[in-house]
């Protein structure tokens, strides 16, 4: 039985055009995968804190050295990567807010990425530790960035997955959503378009 983790990050829970996005790529995901499991991650409605020293320090202590705080720190990071550990697919729905991703989801980013657990550091630079499939990532941005120096995530996105073992990852953007309807209508619907294109695979061997 496969499963897919959805991650959401839009302020505007499933109003958000990121959420839009990521649910008609989850339709479409059941329809191939009908005995499929979709496990949803919603960081707006259910916000991360942000990384403390101590929670870091907690990480790496023994277990019987651990604070409380450390404790309940490590057991929200080792939840969120036994998500994405358990997840045959991803699909990240990524608001772009000031420049950059949504600071719900860099708090998820800085809870997952832990050294000898989902990555290990070596000569050649990091290696993913994580068994994975594909990740899909559905970009949402009031002006246009693709292509340019100032697509912030794109780059960010491929590099942070890809050090925890996403070797395969695949973008749909809907840009322009803040310049007038008719802009915004049609780059949704080109995203729409590009959605129903997206090649669908899973973990090998989950299936
Ligand atoms: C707080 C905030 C900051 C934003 N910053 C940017 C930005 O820097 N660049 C941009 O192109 N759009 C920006 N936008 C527009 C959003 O990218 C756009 O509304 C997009 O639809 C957000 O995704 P969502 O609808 O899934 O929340 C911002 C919107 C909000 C609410």
């Amino acid at each position: 039985m496969p499963t897919l983790l959805v991650i959401k990050a839009s302020l505007f829970g499933d109003d958000g055009q990121s959420s839009q996005l990521a649910n008609a790529f989850t339709s479409r995901w059941r329809e191939q995968y009908p005995n499929g499991q979709v496990l949803c991650r919603d960081l707006a409605a259910d916000p991360l804190p942000h990384l403390t020293a101590e929670a870091v320090a907690g990480f790496q202590a023994e277990a019987t050295e651990r604070s409380p705080t450390q404790q309940a720190s490590l057991a929200m990071s080792d939840t969120l990567i036994a998500e994405l550990k358990q997840a045959d697919a991803v699909a990240v729905a990524l608001p772009m807010y000031n420049f950059t991703v949504p600071s719900t989801f860099k708090s998820w980013m800085d809870h997952v990425a832990r050294a000898g657990v989902t990555f290990r550091y070596t000569e050649a630079g990091p290696k993913g530790l994580l068994e994975t499939g594909p990740l899909y990532v559905f970009c949402a941005r009031g002006g246009r960035y693709q292509g340019t120096e100032n697509d912030t995530q794109t780059r960010l996105i491929e590099m942070f997955f890809g050090m925890l073992g996403f070797a395969e990852i695949h973008f749909t953007y809907a840009e322009g959503l803040a310049l007038g309807e008719q802009a915004a209508a049609e780059a949704v619907g080109e995203a729409r378009e590009r959605i129903a294109l997206l090649p669908l695979s899973v973990r090998e061997g989950s299936q």
